[in-house]
């Protein structure tokens, strides 16, 4: 792994920012080495409350997105001695299940913006597995020139503010005829799993400031016109979104409550309710309850979900 290493003492690039009072507000005693200044407000958020709420909700969002890890798996043909980039890696599952796959000569580099997330993606790691955690952002991180030959993400690409950039940078680090494999979501509308305990919210809270669909975001990648763009100006080519639909089920087999508990921990619902009252939260679970209640078959609350999981190669 002594690549790796190296690559995590170079200097900050000339261009990239260097974004230690926003961490230092956010997330005490971080500092992100090198980043992209327009991408200051998403690492602000994933160290600190979005990656609070990832760090407690890890075990079952993994559980909940186990059937995209499963699908990414499979389309990315990954096997043993290749060399894997895992992007905006979060709490490390998916890095995990790479470096097994790769074993024992090929190795995993996982990058991610996130000091706690990292830090959990850490405790995670089993002993033995040539994997590495790495702190930065994917737009401007020195990846070890020409090396891998995956580059993989479970939703770990749709943060970034000048996304041409972040993937041009991202190439840098693969080798030539490397494949590229990462999963995304489509519209809010065919996302009932997010929107519809979302709406039960906004009956109690103030919605969201509108952003635009491009803006960086769970939704910034839903046009495939747009990921189609990005990627081949980014220098990708043979470029293929392939739509799936998922039927992911909130309640984890383990009834409605849990699946309102869930509900109210993540995604853009738990944004809308940060710094809400605990009596505004009583009253949105009611209210999300009521909408879910129609989807519950026995100790399971299944929602329709919708992604694209995206493939392209590296020339
Ligand atoms: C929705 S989470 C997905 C986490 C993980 N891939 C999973 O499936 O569990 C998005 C992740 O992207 C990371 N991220 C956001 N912007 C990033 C950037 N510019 N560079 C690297 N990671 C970034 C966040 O910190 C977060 O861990």
């Amino acid at each position: 792994m002594t690549g790796w290493r190296l690559c995590q003492k170079a200097p900050p690039l000339a261009d990239g920012g260097i974004l230690r009072s926003a961490f230092g507000a956010y997330h005490a005693g971080v500092v992100l080495p090198i980043a992209d200044d327009r991408n200051a407000a998403e690492a602000a958020y994933w160290n600190g409350a979005g990656g609070a709420r990832w760090v407690a909700h890890q075990r079952s969002q993994d559980a909940l997105l186990a059937p995209v890890l499963q699908l990414l798996i499979e389309r990315s043909g990954v096997g043993a001695g290749e060399v894997v980039l895992d992007i905006g890696c979060g709490a490390g599952t998916t890095s995990i299940a790479l470096a097994k796959r790769v074993a024992p000569a090929g190795r995993v580099l996982a990058v991610d913006i996130s000091a706690p997330l990292l830090e959990r993606a850490r405790q995670q790691q089993p002993a033995g597995l040539e994997l590495e955690f790495a702190l930065g952002d994917a737009t401007v991180y020195p990846f070890p020139p020409g090396q891998a030959d995956l580059l993989f993400s479970r939703f770990g690409v749709m943060f970034f503010a000048d996304p041409t950039r972040s993937f041009t940078n991202m190439r840098t680090g693969l080798a030539a005829g490397a494949r590229l494999v990462f999963a995304c979501w489509r519209e809010p509308r065919e996302n009932p799993w997010l929107m519809l305990p979302l709406e039960a919210a906004y009956r109690h809270v103030p919605r969201l400031p509108a952003t635009p669909p491009e803006a960086p975001g769970p939704f910034a990648f839903a046009s495939a016109e747009r990921v189609r763009r990005i990627l081949e100006g980014a220098g990708f080519s043979r470029v293929r979104l392939e739509p799936c639909e998922l039927s992911l089920d909130l309640a984890e087999g383990d009834g409605l409550d849990r699946a309102v508990e869930m509900s109210l921990g993540i995604g853009p619902t738990s944004r809308a309710l940060d710094g809400q009252p605990p009596a505004l939260r009583v009253a949105v679970a009611e209210s999300m309850r009521a909408a879910l209640a129609p989807y519950q078959q026995g100790e399971r609350v299944p929602l329709p979900g919708a992604i694209w999981v995206v493939t392209a190669l590296s020339p």
